[in-house]
């Protein structure tokens, strides 16, 4: 039984809506990974991947009222727990389908995680990644695999790298290596499960780990369904691409119409079949959160413990505030991953101000006189806030006309006496919501 939880953060969802193809049935004929099976991965990984701390936060602790911890995978080699489940699926590989070389699709970390088991393995391969990937995450893609390494930029989102992958495969006969779809990656993934037990030598009372097709969740749930069955697992999942969530509610994988890729990591328009069918069966928590709860998330990481999580990595933090946490239990978030590209902070910074109600839009009318401009700063803003952009629509047409005004305030309450008092000017001001359209033109 699932349980499926509409977070409660604001801003704009565009889950679980419209999906475009009809409920399928989840992987009848792939064998579902095992606890036994992520031991077995375990023992694989052991001087390949780093057995990552897991940390208390004192400032979460304080905040939930319970004893948070972090899985720091953002310290593992290749900076995102990726390689476990790479590395697990291809040390399997025959000396045939090494030969044939191994093709991957990714959103960037995966590509990462094989790269360097590529290069470990002395396999080569052919990575296809979305254009969206950010440039740090393609560099450092090179960088893993060397000269063993092909990577390949097709499409706007990861299903088009994957469908660029599969024809590859179609054509070359090379190996696929799915980034969540196949019970070896999970297994992989789920030996981040096996290592928090053995470091919290206790079952914790709740993990939450972030979901995007799935195999990491499906890894994490597999192994602690057997070995630590009280644990309440949480799945969390980016608003703007919430697949487990539609696939729940549709009895069945289905494909989002439209995604919001800004948690480039996590952003996948189909939950996998193999994840669904572990998660569906397993008692998990989905909940979707805002992708400006996930910046903030990530800005409040980066201010307080110095830890940089790439949006992915912070969803299980920012999820927190969207589920249930009784008063002192034990909580484990899984920061999964650290590749965040320094130019992306300026949108962070933005989406975060934008959700917590800080920065607002608005279309302003100034009427045809002058000091109109004057009067809307002396008597519209308040002393706490200030005008952070300020650009005439008609730009041939400055002194009058509409212009384009954000304003970031000062605290969040204050928006309503903002209103007011744009309300009782000679000026006609229209708010922007985030999501509308003329909104979409600024972000
Ligand atoms: C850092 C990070 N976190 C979470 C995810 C989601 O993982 P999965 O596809 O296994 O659900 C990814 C996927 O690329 C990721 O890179």
């Amino acid at each position: 039984m699932v349980r499926v939880i509409v977070s409660t953060t604001s801003g704009p969802a565009a889950a679980p809506t419209a999906p475009s193809a009809p409920p399928r049935a989840a992987h009848a004929e792939t064998a579902l990974p095992t606890a036994v099976d992520v031991d077995a991965a375990a023992d694989r990984l052991r001087g390949v991947a780093t057995v990552t701390p897991l940390e208390p936060c004192e400032r979460l602790s304080a905040a939930t009222d319970a004893r948070v911890f972090l899985k720091r995978e953002d310290l593992q080699r290749v900076r995102s727990y990726k390689l476990r489940g790479a590395y697990n699926l291809m040390v399997q590989l025959t000396e045939a389908e090494r030969a044939a070389g191994i093709v991957a699709a990714s959103a960037g970390n995966h590509a990462q995680g094989v790269a360097f088991a590529c290069r470990m393995l002395g396999v080569r391969g052919r990575i296809y990644v979305p254009t969206t990937t950010p440039r740090q995450k393609r560099d450092r893609i090179a960088f893993h695999g060397g000269d063993l390494v092909q990577v390949i930029s097709v499409g706007s989102t990861f299903d088009a790298a994957a469908a660029a992958a599969a024809e590859d495969v179609a054509r070359t006969g090379a190996t696929i290596v799915p980034p969540f779809d196949d019970p070896r990656t999970a297994a992989g993934q789920g030996t981040i499960a096996a290592e928090i037990l053995e470091q919290l030598h206790t079952a914790p009372d709740v993990v939450v780990v972030p979901v995007g097709g799935g195999g990491c969740a499906a890894g994490i749930a597999t192994y602690l369904a057997e070995r630590s069955p009280n644990t309440r697992l949480v799945a969390a999942e980016p608003a703007g691409a919430a697949s487990l969530t539609a696939a729940l509610v549709a009895g069945g994988p289905v494909t989002l119409d439209e995604i919001d890729p800004f948690v480039d990591g996590a952003a996948v328009r189909r939950i996998g079949a193999l994840p669904y069918a572990v998660l569906s069966a397993r008692e998990a928590e989905v909940v979707q959160i805002d992708e400006g709860a996930i910046c903030t998330a990530m800005l409040d990481l980066y201010q307080s413990e110095g830890v940089i999580a790439e949006p992915a990595g912070a969803l299980s933090v920012a999820a927190l505030t969207a589920t249930s946490i009784p008063a002192g239990a034990t909580v484990v978030c899984l920061v999964s991953g650290g590749n965040n590209d320094v130019s992306r902070y300026g949108e962070i910074l933005e989406r975060s101000l934008v959700h917590r109600g800080l920065k607002h839009y608005f279309l302003v009318d100034f009427p045809q006189e002058p000091g109109a401009l004057r009067t809307f700063l002396d008597s519209v803003l308040g002393p706490d806030d200030d005008i952070t952009l300020f650009e005439y629509v008609k730009r041939n047409n400055r002194e009058t006309g509409a212009a384009l005004v954000g304003v970031e305030l000062g605290a969040a309450e204050g928006l309503s006496a903002l209103l007011e008092r744009m309300e009782s000017s000679p000026m006609h001001v229209e708010h922007l919501e985030p999501g509308t359209p003329a909104y979409r033109y600024l972000t």
